[in-house]
């Protein structure tokens, strides 16, 4: 039986690093830092993936006993992760300065390498980190920024308080049947496939692009009872039966944003998180979830808004401040909008 990466012949096959160095070429004024970043990335969630795939085994499931800043039970794999991606991106020196879910405030990287460099990461470690002890998929969220404080200055928390239309770059890893990750610069998005028997990152997916019409929608519908009356009735709309529109939808939740929003990429659908009752801003968080996830659906041919507004032109005022999101193929998300302008 052929391995499905040798179905391509050797030659055929480009890694994420040459990838990368191709793209920079293509670009002026793209510089190889991007490179050392991406460098610092690959190698932080290559001992995630590492660390994910003994979890049954390893003492690397289940709570670390301790909460982090949003209240919520930190899983160890949570610290594990943040401290590998803090460290590898630290010993780059192009990063001046990291803000995490993991982190309560912003964390200046001032070892010798790091003074006057110019960009600064904001990072999701572990993307649904409640489905690790249940061996379901998850994921890791980075945004990348260009520093707008002096450069020979500390870092300042306006480096990461930017719009996300400032974003230079933006990825997830994805912890699923295979290790995948996907990011953009701006120019298109591409996936790429982590071999773990040679630790390589391969161009599997080119210029991915999301289904113009999606037929599968993606809420926790156990909140229903607390969501606004327009999410109601736009779930009600992706229930009935109508031939023209393929509706009834598929309802499709797997609980880890990261999972939810690269099957949809792939498929064409809409997944939202609205606000609920006691939570009007939602649960997910502007800087390192929605952004980055809205940059590379918008990328992708794709929508992403808090019911509203595009989502990459909110203005940020908070680290962890939370927005309300709805990101996927156009008609679906337009459709979305449509209902909570009608009941707004
Ligand atoms: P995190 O594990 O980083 O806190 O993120 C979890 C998020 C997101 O991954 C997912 O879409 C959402 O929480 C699921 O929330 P509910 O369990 O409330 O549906
Ligand atoms: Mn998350
Ligand atoms: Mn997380």
């Amino acid at each position: 039986m052929t391995d499905i990466q040798e179905t391509k012949q050797v030659k055929d096959l480009v890694t994420l690093g040459e990838f990368v160095i191709q793209k920079q070429h293509e670009y002026p004024g793209a510089t190889g830092d991007l490179t050392q970043i991406f460098g610092a990335i690959k190698l932080a969630a290559k001992l995630v993936h590492r660390e994910i795939n003994k979890a049954g085994i390893a003492d690397i499931t289940g709570y670390a006993g301790q909460e982090n800043v949003q209240g919520e039970q930190q899983q160890k794999l949570d610290v594990y992760a943040n401290e590998k991606f803090k460290a590898a991106l630290a010993a780059r020196g192009l990063v001046c300065g990291l803000a995490s879910e993991e982190e309560e405030s912003f964390v200046e990287f001032n070892q010798p390498q790091n003074v006057g460099s110019k960009y600064v990461v904001l990072i999701d470690p572990v993307d649904g980190s409640s489905n690790i002890d249940v061996n379901v998929a998850v994921g890791t969220i980075f945004s990348i920024y260009r520093r707008v404080s002096p450069e020979d200055g500390p870092v300042q928390l306006e480096d990461f308080l930017q719009k996300g239309t400032e974003q230079v770059a933006a990825g997830y890893v994805i912890f699923g049947s295979s290790t995948m990750l996907v990011y953009t610069t701006g120019n298109g998005v591409n996936g790429f496939t982590f071999d773990p028997s040679i630790g390589v990152y391969y161009l599997s997916h080119e210029n991915m692009r999301i289904p113009e019409r999606g037929q599968i929608y993606s809420v926790n519908e156990g909140n229903y009872v607390h969501f606004p009356m327009g999410v109601k009735q736009y779930i009600k709309y992706c229930q009935e039966r109508d031939e023209a529109s393929s509706r009834p939808y598929a309802s499709r939740y797997i609980g880890s944003l990261v999972a939810d929003f690269h099957r949809n990429l792939l498929k064409g659908g809409i997944f939202f998180y609205p606000s609920y009752a006691g939570h009007p801003k939602g649960k997910l968080r502007l800087l390192y979830e929605c952004n980055p996830i809205a940059f590379i659906m918008e990328q992708a041919g794709g929508i992403a808004s808090d019911g509203h507004r595009r989502v990459l032109e909110l203005e940020p005022t908070e680290l962890h401040q939370r927005t309300p999101l709805f990101v996927g193929s156009p008609n679906m998300v337009k459709k979305a909008e449509d209902f909570m302008r009608a009941f707004a």
